[in-house]
């Protein structure tokens, strides 16, 4: 069967049904899944054949903690080298899965099903696998590739509309950065009907993988253009610390806007192209409000501690399909926004 993308020479990448991809791609050995119960309530057929470690919900469960009961449950079990590991979940099992297979007994092959629009055109794509320590986003994880990579529209028909959303901010942010095209193909896109049109569903979701599988090609260790994946997650990642009212994909939505404002008043971005960006967010369904004083939010994006030499790595949008990544010093980031929010009368 023909991957729809390779990355690098052995992550394949399809997109298509799940159940006649999946005994074409699985290798005979063993096979161990982690996937949560609401999987296990929705899609039992994924599971019906694995032995299965069913991890909890949310991003509160993306920790150390979780991999060494993975691990644990692998050791009962007698999971060794020659098992493969089979993620199937949204975003958080796919990091939780590429973590443990990577390092549970020096790691193990593994591959993804990802079940949530998110996971399909972002998390699960691109080999990055990480849990999060004191509230800061995948401090801790790895560069590894899974070896299959199964997106299926078909499994979107049961994810609530909220995180059906939260997708389309990643979809909208690659566009942004990497494909004026697509851009101008979401602004044609009926969004409501968008997740009960399969084909259109398919074409938007491999257009973004496409997108993202050849930034990650080029950059798999975001030494320079992986970076620019980033857009709007500084700024998500700081309202994502102080406040759990928005999602991952709403505070990215949210990010955008500010950021492309902010590039409009650091005279990088025309305001007719962030004006497209706030309307096809907003067209996507997103409140766009954010939770949080901006005060506040730059206070955790300028004590972030991931931020190398006390500078901060901001994506700025400069045209539409087109970024670039500048390295600030975190105050005169601040005084950009803040200049922003004064000028805008933001909060
Ligand atoms: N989600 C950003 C990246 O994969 O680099």
């Amino acid at each position: 069967m023909q991957p729809s993308f390779v990355i690098g020479s052995a992550s394949r990448i399809y997109i298509g049904p799940v159940n006649e991809i999946l005994p074409e791609v699985l290798p005979k050995n063993r096979v161990a899944a982690i996937s949560d119960a609401a999987i296990d309530r929705l899609h039992p057929e994924l599971l019906a054949s694995c032995e299965t470690v069913l991890v909890g919900k949310g991003e509160s469960i993306k920790t150390l903690q979780t991999i060494e009961t993975v691990c644990r449950k692998f050791l009962e079990a007698g999971i060794d080298r020659s098992t493969f590991v089979l993620g199937i979940g949204g975003g958080i099992v796919t990091d939780i899965t590429g973590f443990a297979a990577s390092t549970y007994m020096r790691g193990l092959r593994f591959g993804f099903i990802p079940t949530t629009l998110l996971g399909q055109v972002d998390a699960a794509i691109g080999g990055k696998n990480g849990v999060n320590i004191d509230g800061y986003k995948n401090i801790a994880g790895t560069f590894n590739q899974p070896q299959f990579v199964i997106c299926d529209p078909a499994l979107l028909a049961t994810l609530p509309e909220r995180e059906f959303r939260a997708g389309l901010a990643e979809i909208i942010k690659i566009a942004v950065i990497a494909d004026a095209e697509l851009f101008a193909r979401l602004e044609t896109v009926d969004f409501a009907r968008l997740r009960s049109d399969r084909e259109l569903l398919a074409e938007i979701i491999r257009a973004a993988i496409r997108n993202k599988a050849a930034i990650v090609e080029r950059d798999e260790h975001e030494a320079g253009e992986r970076r620019k994946l980033n857009l709007g997650h500084t700024l998500a990642h700081a309202i994502e610390k102080c406040s759990t009212r928005l999602n991952h994909g709403e505070a990215v939505a949210v990010g955008m806007k500010r950021i492309a404002e902010a590039a409009v008043q650091a005279g990088l971005l025309a305001a007719g192209d962030c004006e497209r960006i706030t309307a096809l967010l907003v067209r996507a369904g997103f409140a766009l409000e954010q939770p949080i004083e901006t005060k506040r939010m730059l206070k955790e994006v300028t004590k972030d501690k991931k931020s190398r030499d006390g500078l901060v790595r901001i994506v700025f949008p400069t045209r539409i399909g087109d970024c670039i990544v500048r390295t600030m010093q975190p105050n005169e980031f601040a005084s950009l926004m803040q200049r922003q929010t004064k000028k805008e009368g933001a909060i």
